[in-house]
């Protein structure tokens, strides 16, 4: 007789997912942006997507296509994105990859214009979407955080995670060619410790990342 095919391992599960940077208005027509270019993210996405999650990915300005089987909700601010976030939960697990700008600008509102005096931007704190969900009364049982550092990678992700209260922080460098880039090499930090993958291509790595979750939400980690 033939077996019945084993349910995909994350079946039932609703997994949210954060990707891409975002956009923060200095006037109608310009923004302050980041080098994110959204592929690691929408990479995760699709891993849990395979492997039978119900993916929420809610994305920033972003030139890329939605995964099969995921569910997109496309953001513009930082401020967008967390209200996108708070309305997607519940959830199993959270995966926040996206860049988040750390400041908005008290944006003009009309265009800016040459001829006026020297334009100042005043910048406020965005909210923090990673810490906000960690700490929520909706808290998923998993909250993944992602860390992109330019030096002392590690000690920073470590403080980071314990900061933020997440579950686990994905650090990687940044300070070579891994934004907007095909490869990542990337430490895992948990409450176990600290491992480093080798650089690997971001599909390779959003597959290890969605085993593992598996293994997480399954309780074999
Ligand atoms: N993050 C977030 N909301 C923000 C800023 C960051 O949810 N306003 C999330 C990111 O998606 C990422 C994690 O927090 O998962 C770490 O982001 P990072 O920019 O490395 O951390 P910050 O606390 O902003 O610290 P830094 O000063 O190094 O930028
Ligand atoms: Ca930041």
């Amino acid at each position: 007789a033939m077996l019945a095919p084993a349910a995909p391992r994350l079946a039932g599960r609703h997994i949210l997912v954060t990707a891409g940077p975002t956009h923060e208005p200095i006037d109608p027509v310009r923004y302050l942006a980041n080098r994110s270019s959204g592929r690691q993210g929408f990479a995760i996405a699709e891993s849990l997507a395979r492997l039978g999650a119900r993916v929420t990915l809610v994305a920033g300005p972003v030139a890329l296509p939605t995964p099969p089987g995921v569910d997109r909700i496309d953001v513009e601010t930082a401020r967008e994105m967390a209200a996108a976030v708070v309305a997607a939960l519940p959830a199993d697990a959270a995966v926040m990859v996206a860049a988040v700008a750390d400041w908005h600008v008290a944006a003009a509102p009309q265009k800016m214009k040459k001829g006026d005096a020297l334009p100042v931007l005043t910048l406020a704190e965005n909210p923090d979407i990673l810490a906000g969900v960690a700490r929520g009364a909706d808290r998923p049982r998993l909250v993944v955080g992602f860390a992109a550092e330019t030096e002392r990678v590690v000690e920073h992700a470590v403080a980071k995670r314990l900061r933020k209260q997440a579950d686990w922080i994905v650090a990687n460098d940044v300070s070579g060619d891994v934004m907007g880039g095909a490869a990542n090499a990337v430490h895992l930090i948990t409450a176990d410790g600290v491992e480093t993958w080798d650089r690997l291509p971001k599909a390779v790595v959003a597959d290890r990342l969605a085993e593992r979750i598996a293994d997480a939400l399954s309780g074999a980690a």
